[in-house]
């Protein structure tokens, strides 16, 4: 952790986010829930920037979920659209100030033009040292930890916590220390489950398409001003 000195903000090295209330911010503008999304692609964007110029070195998103899956056909083809469209276009400028991008999730399951827009940013982005942003994609976190489970056993090698992470898919990144939701709701929803033992949670009210540099700040305060123990006293 380092102090930012132009704010006097403690910046955390690993900030996930958690992007909610895209559905609410259309339907409150009698908008379909795809304008949402969308409107949540151009706010994750702008977030990148900003956690990259404040200094923060992983940056991590729930993108899609395991269970996003399950929802109605026309807002997951929606989502596909979304993702097949932007991915790259909405990274690219990052790509070329320094951001090295990763994915987690299992990418199997989506199509073949998108899995080749994945692997582009995968391979461009690859000697980024500015920040690394990591996106989750298909993943859910109990898939994560099913999937690192049978892995271990089919090394049949026993297992303690440090190897056990390097078969989930943040094995190169650190744990986080912020996980922020936005749009009120409590919980992780199969974020990061293993990963979030020690991680600060951080809920705003914000809906994620308004969230904006504002509320990213007024999370650093809160941030800085909390007491992380890690269990000890
Ligand atoms: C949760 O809001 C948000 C999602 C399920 C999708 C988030 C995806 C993006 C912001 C864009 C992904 C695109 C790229 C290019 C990575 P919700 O729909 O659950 O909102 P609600 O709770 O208000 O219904």
């Amino acid at each position: 952790m380092k102090s930012d000195t132009k704010n006097n903000l403690k910046i955390p090295n690993h900030i996930a986010f958690i992007m909610d209330g895209n559905g609410r911010w259309a339907t409150k503008r009698l908008l379909p829930r795809k304008a949402g999304h969308k409107e949540g692609v151009k706010t994750m964007k702008k977030v990148i920037a900003d956690c990259v110029e404040l200094g923060i070195k992983y940056i991590s998103f729930y993108a899609f979920s395991t269970e996003n899956k399950n929802r109605p056909k026309d807002e997951v083809d929606a989502l596909m659209k979304l993702i097949r469209d932007n991915i790259y276009v909405m990274l690219k400028e990052l790509i070329d100030k320094g951001v090295r991008v990763v994915f987690m999730g299992d990418l199997s399951y989506f199509s073949e033009d998108i899995r080749e827009s994945l692997e582009r940013v995968i391979a461009e982005s690859a000697d980024g040292k500015k920040a690394v942003v990591n996106i989750g994609l298909n993943y859910g976190s109990r898939d994560e930890i099913v999937k690192a489970v049978n892995e271990c056993i089919e090394e049949g090698v026993s297992v303690d916590e440090a190897s056990f992470a390097r078969h989930l898919y943040t094995a190169q990144l650190p744990d986080p220390d912020v996980i922020v939701r936005t749009s009120g709701e409590m919980r992780l929803s199969n974020f990061m489950l293993y990963q979030a033992a020690y991680s600060e949670m951080i809920v705003t009210k914000t809906l994620w398409p308004d969230f904006g540099r504002k509320d990213l700040e007024s999370i650093l305060r809160e941030y800085s001003d909390r007491e992380r123990r890690f269990g000890k006293i």
